[in-house]
């Protein structure tokens, strides 16, 4: 979800007012998501390279989750999404973490949209911490390196119960992945909008939809 700063900065608006409307326009996509029968919908919601802006817009953004996830509960019941976080999160605020948890709990038995906020997310940040995770295993011998495969190691990601990608959508004109789901992407199919995400729309999202279903996937086979 890229291009919140530049579309307030845009109409001489302060880049948190974008990160405000920004919320609003992913509440928009969310619903439109369920009306579509999307199955999974994950969002870029702060990367761990975040950290490093003005601290006033690191708050609001901490401030953003922290609203949405309680005011935006009851929304999230009524159409029966599951919700999932992924990301670092005991670098978070306690209370803020209370609130995911809760989120989470409430949401874990709905059986529709699974909808997953990642958090103070980083791609390679991940893949170490999977690493290490089966370092330990093997040092203790609970995992023997010939069983290591591609499948067991996505099982120790934070995306372990989530299917890889189909389709990864970035706005605002910006071509890079920007350190997102950089193991889960392999042969994701990817779609560029200029739009900024504070004007990302229901018929913005069919539109890339209907590009992706006009794309051929080979997963590196021939065309049959
Ligand atoms: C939103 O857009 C991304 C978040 C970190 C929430 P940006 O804040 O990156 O907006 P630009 O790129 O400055 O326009
Ligand atoms: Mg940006």
């Amino acid at each position: 979800m890229d291009g919140n700063g530049r579309w307030a900065q845009a109409q001489g608006l302060e880049r948190l007012k974008g990160h405000y409307e920004g919320a609003e326009a992913l509440k928009r996509i969310v619903q439109a998501s369920v009306e579509l029968g999307i199955e999974y919908l994950t969002v870029y919601a702060f990367s761990t390279e975040n950290w490093s802006r003005p601290v006033e817009e690191v708050k609001g953004l901490m401030f953003l989750l922290r609203h949405h996830l309680t005011a935006g509960l009851n929304d999230l019941m009524k159409n029966n999404i599951k919700l999932k976080v992924i990301g670092f999160l005991d670098k978070l605020e306690l209370d803020l973490q209370e609130v995911i948890n809760q989120a989470v709990n409430k949401t874990s038995q709905n059986t529709g949209l699974t909808f997953c906020i990642a958090f103070n997310y980083g791609g390679r940040a991940e893949i170490v911490e999977a690493t290490k995770k089966i370092a330990e295993k093997i040092k203790s011998e609970e995992l023997k390196i010939e069983a290591l495969t591609e499948e067991v190691f996505a099982q120790h990601l934070l995306t372990r119960d989530l299917p890889d990608p189909d389709l990864f959508i970035r706005t605002s004109g910006v071509s890079r992945l920007s350190n997102y789901l950089l193991w889960q992407m392999a042969y994701t199919e990817m779609v560029f909008s200029n739009t900024h995400w504070p004007d990302f729309k229901k018929e913005d999202l069919i539109d890339a939809i209907t590009q992706y279903q006009q794309r051929e996937r080979r997963f590196g086979k021939i065309a049959s």
